[in-house]
């Protein structure tokens, strides 16, 4: 008996080392629904003509080694092949060449392939050793974000590594293309995107495809790269031409990763640096010359601080009420030439009344209408009785080149009453 065991070893031996299988490669990762080969070459002698081929793959509760035949991918015999592979499957039949292409393949397909040969001799069977390993890439392209550092979030100047695959494996098929909001990254062709010191400007939503594929990533991964604000500037709303009285707000404006948590204004004015308040806009109701000065605020977040640029606030009087000004200024000028010129006439007109006739009444009924006032108060005076009164107007003398015109106190207008002697 012993020896009959060991005579049917020697024979199995002498009979499986006239087979020879090899595969080619022994890996492979595709998508969901694509084809692969699984390049095969195999070699026999034996006696025996008639033989089968097939291609198995172990049942997941078999070992995967080989060492148990399972369901019929590819079978020499049609009917033998498994229901779940039928007409999916092309097998080379060549001489020598076992290769087999396994069309639409899917999650389920995942596993180990082995061919195998079998004669009608009981110790003529023979699987080609190790088989290939077929891993089914499942779609959509996922990005996942690497960093060096081991902190919880990313920050300026760390190393990143965009990495674009699918569940379970990724093809080694070229070229990618890579996204950033949605915006082809041109440079960017391998699955593998390197970020050596990533910067607030690589902060976005990224997605991956394989090109030409019309597969994207189904969800875009936001580079949450962290940063302190910046670009910190002050927008002045309506516009930076403020007039008087009108309202206006400044606007604390940021570009920080995370928002901004808390705002500080100040203004500066003649060397002093004021705190005025702490939201992200400062309103002014009604501008006036004392909202003037140079403004700014600080951004901060939990990165950091970072200061605005200074703005300075100008109001600007309304020209009308310049105009209106200037126009009374002129006018009570004219009013007071008027009277100047008036007054020297009617001056002149009582010397000669006198000196033609002394016993005269005075021209008083010329003057009584302008001076009516003037000559009440005088009558108050019970001694003069018979005076001569009349006003006496000057202007003071222009103290500058600047145009009179200019200011209200330039117009001030002497009148000076005088009261006859006796
Ligand atoms: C396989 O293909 C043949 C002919 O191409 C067809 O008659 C048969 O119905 C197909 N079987 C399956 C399961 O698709
Ligand atoms: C084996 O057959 C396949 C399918 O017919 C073919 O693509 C491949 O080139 C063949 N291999 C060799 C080495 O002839
Ligand atoms: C491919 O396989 C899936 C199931 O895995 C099936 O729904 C689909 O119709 C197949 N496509 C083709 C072209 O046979
Ligand atoms: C990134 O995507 C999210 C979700 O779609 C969106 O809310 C966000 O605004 C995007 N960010 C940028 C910078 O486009
Ligand atoms: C910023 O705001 C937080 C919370 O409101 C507060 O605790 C912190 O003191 C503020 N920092 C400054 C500089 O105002
Ligand atoms: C600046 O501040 C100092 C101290 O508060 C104060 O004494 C001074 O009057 C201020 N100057 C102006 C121009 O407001
Ligand atoms: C920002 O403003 C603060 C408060 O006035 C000041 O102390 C600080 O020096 C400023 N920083 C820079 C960078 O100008």
């Amino acid at each position: 008996m012993f020896y009959i065991s060991i005579l049917l070893q020697l024979l199995e031996s002498a009979a499986a080392a006239s087979f020879s299988v090899s595969y080619q490669p022994r890996s492979i990762c595709a998508f969901e629904r694509s084809s692969v080969d699984f390049s095969c070459r195999f070699d026999y002698s034996s006696y025996h003509r008639d033989i089968t081929t097939k291609w198995f793959k172990p049942e997941a509760h078999q070992k995967q080694d080989g060492t148990q035949v399972g369901i019929s991918v590819y079978h020499s015999k049609a009917a033998e092949i498994h229901q779940l592979y039928k007409n999916r499957t092309a097998y080379a039949n060549q001489d020598n060449n076992c290769s087999l292409r396994l069309h639409n393949v899917s999650k389920s397909d995942i596993g180990k392939y082995f061919f195998r040969i079998e004669t009608n001799s009981y110790y003529e069977k023979y699987t080609g050793p190790g088989g290939i390993h077929l891993n089914v890439a499942v779609l959509p392209f996922r990005v996942t974000v690497k960093t060096q550092t081991a902190n919880e979030h990313i920050y300026e100047g760390d190393s990143v590594t965009l990495t674009c695959s699918t569940e379970n494996c990724t093809p080694k098929q070229q070229p990618f293309v890579w996204f950033k909001n949605q915006r082809l990254i041109p440079e960017a062709t391998d699955n593998v995107l390197p970020i050596d010191s990533v910067s607030h400007s690589d902060f976005g939503n990224y997605s991956c495809a394989l090109k030409n594929s019309g597969t994207t990533s189904a969800d875009e991964i936001l580079l949450d790269v962290r940063y302190r604000p910046k670009n910190v500037e002050i927008v002045v709303l309506p516009s930076a031409k403020i007039q008087e009285e009108s309202s206006l707000t400044l606007i604390c404006m940021s570009n920080a990763n995370p928002a901004v948590t808390n705002y500080t204004w100040f203004l500066i004015r003649e060397a002093n640096v004021s705190y005025i308040g702490s939201d992200r806009e400062f309103s002014i109701r009604s501008a006036s010359q004392s909202d003037e000065g140079q403004y700014f605020c600080i951004a901060e977040n939990d990165m950091g601080s970072s200061n605005s640029t200074v703005i300075a606030l100008k109001v600007e009087v309304p020209r009308s009420r310049n105009f209106s000004l200037i126009a009374v200024a002129v006018l009570l000028f004219l009013m007071a030439v008027l009277l100047a010129v008036f007054g020297v006439i009617i001056r002149r007109k009582q010397f000669t009344s006198k000196k033609q006739s002394t016993e005269q009444t005075p021209a008083v009924t010329v003057t009584e209408e302008i001076y009516e006032n003037l000559r009440k108060s005088s009558e108050f005076e019970e001694n003069h009785t018979t005076c001569v009164t009349y006003a006496d107007l000057r202007l003071p003398p222009s103290t500058s080149d600047r145009p009179r015109s200019n200011s209200q106190e330039d117009n001030i207008v002497i009148y000076s009453l005088l009261s006859c002697e006796d």
